[in-house]
């Protein structure tokens, strides 16, 4: 017999708010006593009294499920719908226009065309300071800098592009306020610059191939906003590992670098969907609306599928980890748009930071809308003779 979601384990709550509090204040420390609760029951799910029906799950069957099953998991009525940045294009079409819209997207995000644009965003990258400096700033201004180049041969506005992404960096309500005028300031220089590719018959930038799509401007916009904090947490990260570990600083250990990074700071901690329709989950009866949940941040440190979790060692990564165990950029269908593009300008970066330590500061992850180092992240070249 199925019993209901009120069967499943949940973490602590606070009378009269439920799990809202701690959701708000510390998400982290929630999730992960749900996880050890779920664990302890020999379960993979638990619940969270958030106004709604919600679920969290972190084992490989859950994540295969979820993010297969397009039909069952909606994105239509996730999180992303209440953050206007991420409120439209791609990221909220769902099954069956979904495929065909990523299908149009998808080789402009290739690794063949990516590579063409590479010695653009090379050039573009700003000098590393010569003394101390904060990797967290240093990365951000890197990755504007970055992805202006890659979407719009560096001609965008770039005051305009730091005032459009600053606020989703801020935690919450700021990044789900509605900005109407920004909004439409960031539309027309899109536009304008659309044009001004149009009038010249094209160009190799991501905007060239963006714009005559289907809704171009809209997913230009809105894959802006899925790249910007995601690749600079990401960036500040690894260079805050390298910092300390540096005998991994190498080009030929930087990609099992980034992926340890993203293994223990998925900027994508948690991805949320809703149920189309009733699911039975391992004999519990989930209904129809509840929020369902998936934590590449759970699964990443599970102690069930990985061998001390808590330590940073890209050695790890000679062997393949299980399957549907490490999602910092999602999977199936929705798999991260810029997965590659995120991996092309990280791995650039690293390769060009000389050899460096760590000075000081407070790398606590911060969840908001991405999680990304409480910071500051001071770190400094190692002089050639020390
Ligand atoms: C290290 C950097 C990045 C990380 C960790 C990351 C993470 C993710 C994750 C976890 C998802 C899946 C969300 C879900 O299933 O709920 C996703 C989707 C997406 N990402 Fe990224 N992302 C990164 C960089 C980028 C960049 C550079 C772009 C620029 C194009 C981008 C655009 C998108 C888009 C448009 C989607 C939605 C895809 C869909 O639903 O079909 N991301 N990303």
């Amino acid at each position: 017999m199925a019993v209901s979601v009120s069967a499943l384990p949940e973490p602590p709550t606070r009378p009269g708010n439920g799990h809202l509090q701690d959701w708000a204040l510390s998400p982290l420390t929630l999730i992960e006593e749900g996880a050890a609760r779920a664990r302890a029951a020999s379960g993979d799910l638990f619940r969270l009294r958030l106004g709604l029906p919600a679920v969290v799950g972190f084992s490989p069957a859950w994540n295969r499920a979820l993010l297969s099953n397009l039909g069952t998991f909606r994105s239509a009525g996730s999180f992303s719908r209440v953050v206007p940045y991420l409120s439209g294009g791609v990221i909220l079409s769902d099954a069956p226009g979904h495929a065909g819209r990523r299908g149009l997207m998808n080789p402009g995000f290739g690794r063949a065309h990516l590579l063409a644009l590479q010695a653009r965003t090379r050039a573009a990258l700003p000098p590393v300071p010569a003394g101390e400096f904060d990797a967290l700033a240093w990365a951000d201004h890197a990755v504007l800098a970055l992805l202006n180049a890659a979407y719009f041969s560096s001609e965008f506005d770039a005051a305009l592009l730091h005032a459009f992404l600053a606020p989703l960096r801020r935690p919450f309500p700021v990044p789900a306020l509605p900005r109407p005028l920004l909004f439409r300031r960031v539309e027309g220089e899109v536009r304008r610059l659309a044009h001004a590719r149009l009038g010249r018959g094209g160009g190799d930038d991501l905007l060239s191939v963006l714009a005559p799509l289907p809704g171009g401007l809209e997913e230009t916009r809105v894959s802006l906003a899925a790249a910007h904090d995601t690749t600079t947490h990401a960036l500040a990260y690894a260079i805050w590992h390298l910092a300390n570990h540096p005998r991994w600083h190498s080009p030929e250990h930087h990609p099992a670098v980034l992926k340890e990074t993203l293994r223990l700071h998925p900027p994508g901690w948690m991805g949320s969907r809703r149920l189309g329709h009733d699911l039975l989950w391992n004999g519990v009866r989930l209904p129809r609306g509840a929020l369902a949940l998936y934590s590449p941040y759970l699964s990443g440190r599970d102690p069930g599928l990985w061998a001390q979790p808590e330590t940073f060692d890209p050695g790890r990564w000679a062997h393949k980890p299980p399957a549907w165990a490490y999602l910092p950029f999602g999977g199936g269908e929705r798999l991260c748009l810029g997965m590659h593009l995120a991996q092309l300008l990280i791995l650039d970066t690293l390769a060009a930071l000389p050899p460096l330590r760590a000075v000081g500061g407070d790398p606590t992850p911060q969840p908001g809308l991405t999680l990304g180092p409480r910071g500051p992240l001071v770190v400094a070249p190692v002089p050639a003779h020390a």
